[in-house]
């Protein structure tokens, strides 16, 4: 039976304080909800859908990059088993294993979404929910237990009397498993009649049992993995614990890491054996990283591929591709549709964009190269910019392999210059540069000997 994964992210987040949909703030590089969506997706979920209400169309906006995810809204907020219900009349899912799980719970693995699933997908169980004890249980819904041992009900921290309050410290973690047959059948039998006057989706649980069911509850041997994002301040500690698995893992996979309180790496990153990491580096989205590379300080990539032997200090890249044994920084800035072929040296405050430079060329020190298809072997000096914007157009510049370019030189695109040709230093570039050709465009010098010193005289004398 195929399963679905339902993701209640209608709320708005009062807790957060904020203008904008709690679901949309960002743990690490990427909204909680995508990591929600994430784990969902690769527990194996057949359908993804994620019920929106507040701020309904940032929250379909940012997830229509995630063409698997359908969305469902939920017009007002009456309450998670309000939200769970729009959810299945919205589809019309009445069958197989369907995962329910808060929108505010990043750090569930796909292994628990899983285990979840099968566990009611055999038909021994009518419903799974996932508990779990934090040291801190004020705000979670507890978990009591009845006399076979199993879950009787669960109550809201709001509807709990100060003893249940302290005395039943198993909490529910907002992740549940459902036969959806039965979900869909009995749904409806959610009442209202409690603290908040809203349909508490925990008490399916209660209902189903009521109606001779088995249920079960799966304790989560990592209480990490079951908190929820309520306030800034658990988002900033559930960063923390985000950030610590992800740099453990890579560190058991070969990883060295100087610092890992301030290396900061985003969930589907990988990097591989040997690199070395230093402070306040850096790595979202899909940015790859080869073997061997050195990489900080202070070094932030956004979906880059980088090759193996890399070096890059202080570089800011986004969406750019490094291949192997190249240098950069301190202080380069590789901008999007960048290529840095094998070998080549980005120097220190250079700007790199929507450019090829060429294998084992080098833009050593002050240059910005835009729109710019470099050869092999190729020498920027210093100061050197491709004006590639004539205010309407983006021009290109194209570079033979071999060419030397003497410092602050202007090649006004587009223009071409051909393989082994010379650019004299300072010179503006507007024609084309035949091979093997020398370009100079220079005022002609004037020398005059004594000059200065007569000059200094004369002032001094006025005074
Ligand atoms: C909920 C559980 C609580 C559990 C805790 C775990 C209920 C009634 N309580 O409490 O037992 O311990 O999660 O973190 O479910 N949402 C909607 N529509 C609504 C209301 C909420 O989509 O009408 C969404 C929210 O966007 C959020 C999720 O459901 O992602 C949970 O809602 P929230 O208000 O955070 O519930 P808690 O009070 O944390
Ligand atoms: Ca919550």
């Amino acid at each position: 039976m195929p399963m679905t994964a339902i993701i209640l992210a209608a709320g708005e987040g009062t807790r957060m304080k904020s203008r904008h949909p709690k679901v949309m703030h960002k743990l690490l590089d990427r909204p909680l909800v995508s990591w929600v969506t994430r784990a969902a997706r690769e527990a194996g979920a057949d359908r993804i859908v994620v019920v929106v209400g507040c701020g309904a169309d940032e929250v379909r906006a940012h997830l229509a990059n995630e063409k698997d995810v359908e969305c469902v809204e939920q017009t007002e907020r009456l309450g998670t088993g309000h939200a769970a219900r729009v959810a299945l009349e919205a589809t019309g899912v009445n069958a197989g294993p369907v995962v329910i799980l808060n929108g505010d719970l990043p750090l569930i693995s796909p292994e628990t979404v899983r285990a979840f699933a099968d566990s009611v997908a055999d038909g021994s169980h009518a419903a799974a929910i996932l508990t779990m004890t934090p040291s801190d249980p004020f705000g979670y819904g507890r978990v009591e237990l009845a006399d076979d041992g199993t879950v009787a009900r669960i109550i809201e921290q709001k509807d709990c009397t100060p003893e249940q309050s302290a005395e039943l410290l198993e909490c529910n973690a907002g992740c549940y498993a459902f036969d959806g047959a039965l979900l869909a059948a009995h749904i409806g039998e959610i009442g209202n009649d409690n603290a908040q006057h809203e349909y508490y989706l925990p008490d399916m649980v209660e209902i189903l049992r009521g109606h001779g069911h088995a249920t079960t509850i799966v304790h989560c041997a990592d209480y990490r993995e079951g908190l929820g994002v309520n306030s800034r301040v658990q988002l900033a500690e559930l960063t923390e614990i985000a950030r610590d698995q992800i740099n453990e893992r890579l560190m058991t996979e070969g990883v060295t890491m100087l610092d890992p309180k301030t290396t900061w790496i985003g969930p589907d990153v990988t990097v591989g054996r040997d690199t070395v990491l230093l402070p306040m580096t850096m790595l979202w989205g899909t940015t790859s990283v080869g073997e061997g590379c050195t990489l900080g300080p202070n070094t932030r990539l956004t979906n880059c591929t980088v090759a193996e032997n890399v070096s890059l200090e202080e570089t800011v890249g986004v969406d750019v591709t490094i291949e192997k044994d190249v240098t950069c920084g301190p202080r380069a800035y590789l901008r999007g549709g960048a290529h840095v072929l094998a070998g080549a040296h980005v120097g220190t405050h250079v700007e790199i964009k929507n450019s090829t430079i060429g294998v084992g060329s080098k833009v050593p020190h002050l240059s910005y190269i835009g729109d710019c298809t470099m050869g092999a072997g190729v020498n920027i000096g210093g100061g050197s910019i491709t004006c590639n914007y004539d205010g309407v157009h983006k021009n290109r510049t194209v570079i033979g392999d071999n060419v030397f370019v003497g410092s602050d030189t202007m090649m006004v695109a587009p223009v071409n210059i051909g393989d082994g040709a010379l650019v004299g230093a300072s010179s503006c570039v507007t024609k084309d540069v035949p091979a093997d050709a020398l370009y100079l465009e220079r005022a002609e010098q004037r020398i005059v000997e004594g000059y200065a010193a007569k000059r200094l005289e004369r002032l001094r004398r006025e005074v």
